[in-house]
């Protein structure tokens, strides 16, 4: 079969890695979370004592960052400078950290660049804000994932109860509102839904039928 990608963009919470890495698993094609570079970076900087937040400063490490990632079906592993931190960038610090150096426009080129890279050579299902619209605007298929602010809260909250974190409902709204906020209101790729791509609102819908939704639209396209 022809190399062939899929972009799945979408706010915070509506299921995309999960539903993408099921996808992944079934078609037999590479998943690229590139939510976990921007994290990556964001991390790299609080490691650094830089904040998000210093435009200035956040740049002048840019060129430092030896970030590596190993896209794989069952989900990806990200490596800086060798260490594997794919768990430690799962926390709501670096989550907002990452839709804080999201907005600079240097950060966006370079992880954009990697991720084209990555798709290449490879079909691949991408999850991020500006697949369809940024980095992969040829790609065959594209889906723009939604769902309910409550019901991205509460899958929120079962994923860090599952760490044995103690989350409370109204505080991970806010943190979800916020998030959105950034990242649709930001002056480089904002988070927007691509012309041509089909919207998925999984407020009532399972994980398999999400799965198998993306499956019947891409099925049909390439
Ligand atoms: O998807 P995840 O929650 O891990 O992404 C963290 C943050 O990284 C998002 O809130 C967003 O600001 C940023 N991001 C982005 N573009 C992408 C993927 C993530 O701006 N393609």
């Amino acid at each position: 079969m022809k190399r062939f990608a899929i972009a799945v963009d979408g706010p915070a919470g509506s299921g995309k890695s999960t539903v993408a890495k099921a996808v992944a698993k079934h078609l037999g094609i590479i998943y690229v979370d590139t939510g976990a570079m921007y994290r990556g970076v964001a991390y790299f900087c609080i490691q650094q004592g830089v904040s998000p937040l210093d435009e200035a400063g956040v740049l002048s490490l840019l060129n430092n960052i030896k970030m590596e990632i190993q896209p794989g079906r069952d989900g990806q592993r990200i490596f800086l400078d060798r260490e594997d931190i794919t768990s430690k960038i799962r926390t709501q610090e670096i989550g907002l950290g990452a839709s804080q150096v999201a907005t600079l426009q240097a950060v966006r080129q370079k992880l954009g660049d990697m991720q084209r890279e990555m798709a290449k050579n490879n079909s691949v299902i991408m999850d991020g804000r500006d697949i369809g619209t940024f980095v992969l605007p040829q790609a065959e298929v594209k889906i723009y994932m939604d769902a309910s602010v409550e019901v991205r809260a509460r899958r929120r909250m079962g994923e860090l109860e599952a760490k044995g974190e103690k989350p409370v409902f109204e505080v991970i709204c806010e943190e979800i509102i916020r998030r959105d906020e950034n990242d649709m209101n930001r002056l480089y790729n904002p988070l927007r839904q691509a012309e041509d791509a089909v919207y998925l609102d999984t407020t009532g819908m399972g994980i398999d039928e999400a799965v198998e939704a993306i499956i019947r639209i891409t099925e049909g396209k390439i």
